[in-house]
């Protein structure tokens, strides 16, 4: 099957980039499958049930979160109710919504996807590693899954690549998102899960990571805040990775995807 991950969705401009390519991309690349990762979708921060269902009705089959999953506070209840909806597996015992979800593609199989949160330089939360290692054991791929991605959210590389290799020959895909800066190692692991640690974000790069840049730039150089932080609102670049797995659910082939915007043009071969 062939599937799409898009990272981090920062502001309106982003949101209508995904909104406006994503049945094309359906349809011209032959997808079966369709995540983002939408934790800074609402003016960069957290989601709202109407951008859920926004990007729904664009042909997104799942939504994927991170660290601003709560910052609209309604996400702490249309998750709830919402199963295509998922927030880090290794948040506190007790956290509404769910780490994980199984869900039908429009060609029939079933899809695992997880979200989990890295530690280093994030909040320390419980340990991502055993919680994804009981998740991948649950459902195993190629026996009750026929695909498996994983989202990663995450700072550090080394504690990515470090997912990768542990979810390695388990998992469709593992993809990294939270820095919001596309990295260029798209690869099938040797064991045959597909692999990048980061996969950029859907914004303006135009930008210090999404948001309008003077604001950024002047903490960084006075320490003193001077606004707030707002989304650079320029044409946006989408940023994610296209997947084609074998019968098993493993990768045939991972290649990155930009498209749109700033940044050089990136698309596989369909
Ligand atoms: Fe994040």
């Amino acid at each position: 099957m062939r599937f799409l991950f898009l990272g981090d969705i920062v502001g309106r401009s982003a949101r209508e980039a995904v909104v406006n390519t994503v049945p094309r991309l359906r349809q011209e690349w032959a997808l079966d499958f369709v995540v983002v990762n939408g934790e800074n979708a609402a003016g960069g921060f957290g989601i709202t049930a109407a951008i859920c269902d926004e990007l729904f009705d664009a042909g997104v089959d799942v939504i994927t979160l991170g660290n601003h999953a709560w910052d609209q506070r309604e996400a702490l209840t249309h998750i709830e109710r919402e199963n295509r909806l998922v927030r880090p597996i290794n948040f506190p015992p007790g956290t509404p919504g769910r780490g994980q979800t199984l869900i039908e593609a429009a060609n029939g199989a079933r899809v695992l996807v997880i979200n989990a949160m890295g530690r280093v330089f994030m909040d320390p939360l419980d340990d991502p590693f055993a919680a994804i290692d009981q998740a991948l054991t649950e459902t195993p791929l190629s026996d009750i899954a026929d695909a498996v991605i994983v989202d990663f959210h995450g700072e550090a590389t080394s504690e990515k690549m470090a997912m990768g290799h542990f979810c390695d020959g388990r998992a469709s895909l593992v993809v990294g998102t939270h820095s919001h800066i596309p990295t260029a190692d798209a690869q099938v692991l040797p064991g045959g899960t597909a692999y990048q640690t980061d996969a950029g974000m859907c914004g303006d790069y135009d930008s210090v990571i999404g948001m309008e840049k003077d604001e950024p730039v002047n903490r960084f150089v006075t320490k003193m805040p001077r606004g707030r932080f707002t989304p650079a609102l320029g044409p946006a670049t989408l940023c994610g990775v296209f997947v084609e797995t074998e019968g098993n659910g493993l990768a045939r082939r991972v290649e990155p995807v930009r498209l749109g915007g700033r940044l050089i043009k990136a698309l596989p071969q369909v």
